[in-house]
């Protein structure tokens, strides 16, 4: 596996991927993946075997407070998945994270997604406390809106 950072020439490829994420990863726009690799791709790292994109994070540092990056999307080809590409690219995530001094690295995920639940508790995120719990997962109400409830995980920075 080759760890790379998002261009515009994987445009394409990253949004196959992305596809394939359903139910829990919704395939944003061409316009938006051109602003991630354009803007952003020193927070989105690309997992390539056999020179295929198998694996993406797309995250970005806040600029409202700096010492946080947010994962918005994380997805491996299901072909590749329990062969450590999430655990590579949050690692690459968390060197540059680290260089830049951040504190934090979060995300949010659905209540009901175990797989995504297993990995992040695997990977050393901690279930942020929030207003009620689903089977053991800890759920802050509204999080990304009304009616949109979410379970954050976070990682401090060390
Ligand atoms: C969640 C997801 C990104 C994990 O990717 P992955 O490349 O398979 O993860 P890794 O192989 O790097 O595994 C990292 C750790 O998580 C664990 N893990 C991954 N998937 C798991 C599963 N389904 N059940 C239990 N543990 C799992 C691995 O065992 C590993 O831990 P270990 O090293 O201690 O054994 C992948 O399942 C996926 O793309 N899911 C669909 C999209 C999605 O839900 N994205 C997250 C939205 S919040």
């Amino acid at each position: 596996m080759i760890v790379a950072t998002f261009s515009v020439e994987m445009i394409p490829q990253v949004m196959r991927l992305m596809e394939l994420g359903s139910p829990y990863i919704r395939v944003r726009t061409e316009s938006d993946y051109w602003l991630y690799a354009s803007l952003f791709s020193s927070t989105c790292p690309v997992a390539l075997i056999d020179g295929k994109v198998a694996g993406a994070i797309i995250a970005f540092r806040s600029q409202d407070n700096p010492d946080d990056v947010y994962i918005q999307d994380v997805m491996t080809d299901p072909a590749h998945r329990k062969q450590g590409i999430a655990r590579t690219l949050v690692a690459h995530l968390h060197d540059r994270a680290r260089e830049w001094g951040c504190d934090r690295i979060y995300l949010t995920s659905e209540p009901d997604n175990l797989a995504a639940r297993a990995a992040w508790e695997s990977l050393g995120f901690r279930n942020v406390t929030g207003d009620y719990a689903i089977d053991g997962v800890s759920v802050i109400k509204d999080f990304k809106g009304p009616g949109k409830d979410r379970a954050a995980y976070q990682l401090h920075i060390r």
